[in-house]
């Protein structure tokens, strides 16, 4: 029974296992949701262990569901929600806090700090990232200052620093592989994405010993073998990328200009530039796509915080839906002379705004609002942002003109009408592929591919089927009229105007 692979994708609510046959299909899901900490506002948390306990559920269950035995799998990717940092001993595995996950805000002083201390330019010129609490490096930086004695042990080779992916294959493996990959590093504000390498000046600054570093592998290597004891038998673990970059594989974006955007709680677009390490201008990421063969694939990024946490939101904050799934039919409804704008700064606006102060705002409500109205409001909101963070990629990168075309995944893609009105926002062809598993399947290539049971990347790339392309529809000047009402609802709802 060759060619089954196993991918986890351990992302912020909820942990996924998904076990793929040899064509590429489903053959059984494992899924889990875990606790959301929030100890104080703006601080979110995941307990490590109970993360560690949905993953074996999650394996199990797809096992299981798939009709398989572990003896089956020929390998094993992994990927998982980027920066969220873990800290625990090397000597008994166990976390020394709970993870402080890439949404929480404590360290937002922190960065004002360096700021001040005009670090930014330098910090972007090594990593490419910005100095936002969103990345691994001052939250690792806090927990070193507030767990007693973490800096003196961690400087003395006892403690072990990891984002999600690190942590569970040190788990996974019994304790004998202390790794990472290029992409999840590259998340860090400690990596320096041009060179490939830890960063010691970055290091200095933050205060973090570099004896708690992992090795830094290529995204399709060998990260070592899941302990037998788990699963009843042996699984290599060979491939690894962080939840987005592996949807821009999963999504087959290998060649410069392909651009994939992932509609789960934010949204995150990811231009693949080549070997060509671009430098925004316009506030957005520059990041590794993937590493392969040695050879370092840059992308830029544009990371929304929330996009279907509106919807959610609508459901169970204002009680106007039932199921998330209704807000489409919901949005069709909604009266076209109404403009109304929803922006949402929930927690503050990622790229390209970042405003960490701003909170969420909604503009030309009158009598006549109503559900439908807030729905489409939602959905529109989604649909510009993508526009803000496209028309920033056009800006930073020539090669990526006028013909581009938007591979879409993640929940919100199943609404026609949100892809149609995606599609009218952007003014460009919006693509949505038959897998919708695109992070899974991403992942599960890496290790498929290596493992040599899965075709290589020119053969997967053919093999990405469209289910169906939405192509845009709304005249102009209706077009131009709504991307006016966004950009002034924007204006008057950043906090540094
Ligand atoms: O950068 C954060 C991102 O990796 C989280 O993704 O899908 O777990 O919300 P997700």
């Amino acid at each position: 029974m060759a060619g089954y692979v196993l991918a986890i994708d351990q992302g912020t609510t909820s942990t996924r296992a998904i076990v793929f046959d040899g064509e590429m299909k489903i053959a059984g899901i494992g899924q889990k949701e875990f606790t959301q900490i929030f100890p104080k506002s703006g601080w979110v948390e995941h307990d490590p262990e109970e993360i560690w306990e949905t993953v074996l559920w999650a394996v199990r269950q797809a096992l299981k569901e798939a009709r398989v035995e572990a003896r089956d799998i020929a390998a094993l990717g992994i990927t998982n929600q980027r920066e969220t940092v873990v800290v625990w001993e090397r000597e008994t595995g166990r976390p020394i806090h709970n993870a402080i996950v890439w949404q929480d805000r404590r360290t937002a002083s922190y960065c004002e700090k360096l700021k001040r201390q005009d670090l930014e330019k330098f910090f972007t010129r090594r990593t490419g990232l910005l100095l936002d609490p969103y990345f691994s490096g001052t939250k690792l930086s806090w927990m070193l200052a507030n767990v007693k004695g973490a800096r003196a042990r961690a400087a003395k080779g006892e403690l072990c620093f990891g984002t999600i992916d690190t942590f569970l294959i040190w788990r996974l493996t019994g304790g004998r592989s202390f790794v990472t990959d290029a992409t999840n590093a590259s998340r860090t504000l400690i990596y320096n994405i041009a060179e490939n390498r830890w960063d010691e000046d970055l290091l200095e600054i933050l205060r973090i010993p570099a004896a708690m570093l992992p090795e830094v592998k290529d995204c399709a290597a060998d990260f070592g073998i899941t302990d037998e004891s788990l699963f009843g038998a042996a699984i290599p673990i060979l491939g690894v990328a962080g939840d987005q970059q592996a949807a821009t594989i999963g999504q087959a974006c290998f060649e410069p200009g392909m651009l994939k955007s992932t509609y789960g709680t934010g949204c995150f677009a990811v231009l693949n530039t080549g070997a060509d390490l671009v430098r925004s201008k316009n506030r957005l990421l520059t990041t590794i796509a993937y590493r392969l063969d040695g050879e370092t694939t840059y992308a830029l990024e544009g990371s929304i915080f929330i996009a279907g946490a509106t919807v959610q939101w609508l459901r169970d904050g204002l009680g106007i839906i039932e199921r998330a799934s209704e807000t489409g039919d919901l949005a069709e409804d909604a009266d076209p002379l109404q403009d109304i704008y929803l922006v949402p700064a929930f927690t503050g606006l990622g790229a390209p705004y970042w405003d960490a102060e701003a909170r969420g705002a909604i503009f030309g409500l009158t009598r006549a609002t109503g559900p439908a109205e807030l729905a489409r409001a939602a959905l529109e909101a989604v649909c510009y942002q993508t526009r803000d963070l496209l028309d920033a990629m056009q800006k930073d990168w020539r090669n990526s003109g006028g013909d581009t075309v938007l591979r879409v995944d993640g929940g919100m893609v199943a609404s026609d009408w949100t892809m149609q009105r995606l599609a009218d926002l952007l003014d460009a062809p919006v693509d949505r592929p038959t897998i919708l598993e695109t992070t899974a399947l991403g992942a599960a290539w890496l290790a498929g591919s290596r493992a040599g049971v899965w075709p290589d990347r020119k053969a997967f790339a053919k093999s990405w089927a469209r289910e169906r392309r939405f192509e845009p529809k709304m005249d102009e000047k209706a077009r131009s009229a709504k991307i006016r009402g966004w950009k002034d609802a924007v204006r008057r709802t950043l906090t540094a105007v």
